[in-house]
């Protein structure tokens, strides 16, 4: 009898944010002399998440997981991996996914986690992209080695076990900088397993890396050096690489064919990007596309409306060459046949980022589940992701939306986001300077740092 392999991939998603928000177009545009359309239109968050005092990565990423398991009716002993992506760790050697581990057997006893492993996954905001394959992989790996068939897996050490990937993370820039409209927090807990229910994982993965100093966090700063401008030229240039090279592999397996006057992009019907501020996933659309139209029947229907791209030969010196260059793109990015695909393709994702911030690691799936939240998830449809880390590096993959999708829950996130409570300017001030001592809202049945001892070890409680 033919073995056939179990698909992989993102079964469920949870996702945790704090309760705390703070609004960037009132009294916080008025302080920094922005004007609030600059925000909400230029950058496009009109809402940033903000850490209470008694939370910090840690707990974001035990309530999400709680959250999951919860959701899913998961035991501890049905989680063989727990593997945690951020950049907000809170200890320089103990995996922050011990701590995550010690919160849940509150909850669920102790030891009951024991045969659960744990790694931190760091690297800026790709991490929980390389945590999410190195769970596929023991995934596949187990079957490999066992060869067995079984739709429900249960054969192996990992016998219909499944592996939680969380994101989780603060981001956090220095107070009156650019960055600082671009902060936000919280944590995505994603279930990964055989025949998933939501989305079943391509086998290419396309990549990019190379050493950069666009963004960085010394050890010991709390706030990211960040070279802003430049940071988005790293990211565009990092995700042209990872979709190239996504490119490369998808045609020569046959995974994608492409008919006459067709390009790959054709072939996904959104493409969710990092989102570290909405617009950039634009800008990560635009260059995309750009590049994927530019030879093809359509590209003159481009042209007519924004004429021919500048050509290098037509420009004396290196100044007047990038500032036409600079010109075209924002036409592009203005042009009727982008707007079009941009609004279908990219935006939707965008959506709990805007009233979230950037949560670095998870953003990205944030972008999944604003497109779940909105019903927007059609079983067949091939989505496209493209995750980019500081630093840098970048990775372009695929899955395929699955039949369960259309039973999945909706409009939770969206609805508990609305709960959130606005503070102001001075709180948010207090809070980000760890200048706040005492909680905004007191920690009520949910994960609280309680003390960090005199030698530096966290205590954490479920609370209230
Ligand atoms: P900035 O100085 O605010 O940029 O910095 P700007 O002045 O160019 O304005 C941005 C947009 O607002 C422009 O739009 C303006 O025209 C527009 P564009 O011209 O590009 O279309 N604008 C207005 N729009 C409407 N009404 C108005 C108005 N005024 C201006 N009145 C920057 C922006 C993102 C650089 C800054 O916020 C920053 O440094 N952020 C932190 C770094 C960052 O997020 N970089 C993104 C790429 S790197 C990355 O994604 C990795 C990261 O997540 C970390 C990790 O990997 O771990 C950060």
């Amino acid at each position: 009898m033919t073995k056939t392999k179990s698909s992989v991939g993102i079964d469920d998603i949870a996702v945790h944010v704090p309760k705390l928000f703070i609004s960037t177009l009132g009294e916080f545009a008025q302080a920094r002399g922005i004007e609030p359309a600059k925000l909400a239109r230029g950058i496009g968050v009109e809402r940033m998440a903000v850490p209470d005092a008694h939370e910090d990565a840690a707990t974001m990423a035990a309530s999400s997981v709680l959250d999951l398991m919860r959701k899913n009716d998961l035991l501890p002993e049905d989680v063989g991996r727990i593997y945690i992506g951020t950049e907000s760790g809170v200890d320089e050697a103990k995996a922050i996914g011990t701590y995550v581990i010690g919160m849940l057997e509150r909850v669920f006893g102790p030891g009951t986690f024991q045969e659960c492993s744990t790694v931190e996954f760091k690297s800026a905001c790709i991490a929980a992209t390389h945590a999410l394959e190195n769970v596929a992989y023991w995934l596949k790996a187990e079957e490999d080695e066992n060869d067995f068939d079984d739709a429900d897996g249960e054969s192996g050490e990992s016998r219909g076990r499944v592996g939680i990937v969380v994101a989780t993370d603060i981001a956090r820039y220095e107070l009156n900088s650019p960055g600082e409209y671009t902060q936000g927090a919280g944590s995505v807990a994603l279930l990964v397993k055989r025949n998933p229910k939501l989305l079943a994982l391509d086998p290419v993965m396309g990549v990019f890396t190379r050493d950069e100093n666009d963004f960085f966090r010394p050890i010991g700063m709390r706030c990211a050096v960040v070279n802003g401008k430049y940071s988005n030229l790293c990211y565009l240039a990092a995700m042209d690489g990872a979709f190239y090279s996504y490119k490369k592999k998808a045609l020569a397996r046959g995974m994608i064919r492409l008919a006459g006057g067709e390009c790959t992009s054709d072939h996904l019907d959104h493409m969710i990007f990092h989102i570290p501020y909405p617009r950039m996933a634009e800008y990560a659309a635009a260059s995309i596309l750009r590049r994927e139209w530019r030879d093809l029947p359509r590209w003159r229907e481009v042209e007519e409306e924004i004429g021919p791209e500048p050509r290098s030969e037509d420009f004396s010196g290196q100044k007047e060459r990038l500032s036409a260059e600079g010109d075209y793109k924002r036409r592009f990015s203005k042009s009727a046949k982008f707007l079009e695909a941009y609004e279908k393709m990219v935006k939707p994702s965008t959506l709990i980022s805007s009233v979230v911030g950037n949560i670095y690691t998870g953003s990205i799936y944030l972008g999944l589940a604003s497109l779940l939240e909105k019903n927007l998830l059609v079983p067949g449809q091939r989505i496209g992701l493209g995750s980019y880390g500081s630093g840098c590096s970048a990775a372009f993959f695929s899955g395929t939306v699955q039949p369960g999708a259309g039973s999945m829950a909706r409009g939770e996130i969206l609805e508990k986001l609305d709960e959130r409570v606005e503070i102001d300017l001075a709180d948010y001030q207090l809070l980000h300077e760890g200048e706040r001592g005492k909680s905004v809202i007191s920690p009520s049945g949910e994960f609280a740092l309680v003390e960090i001892d005199g030698d530096g070890y966290r205590r954490y409680d479920l609370v209230g």
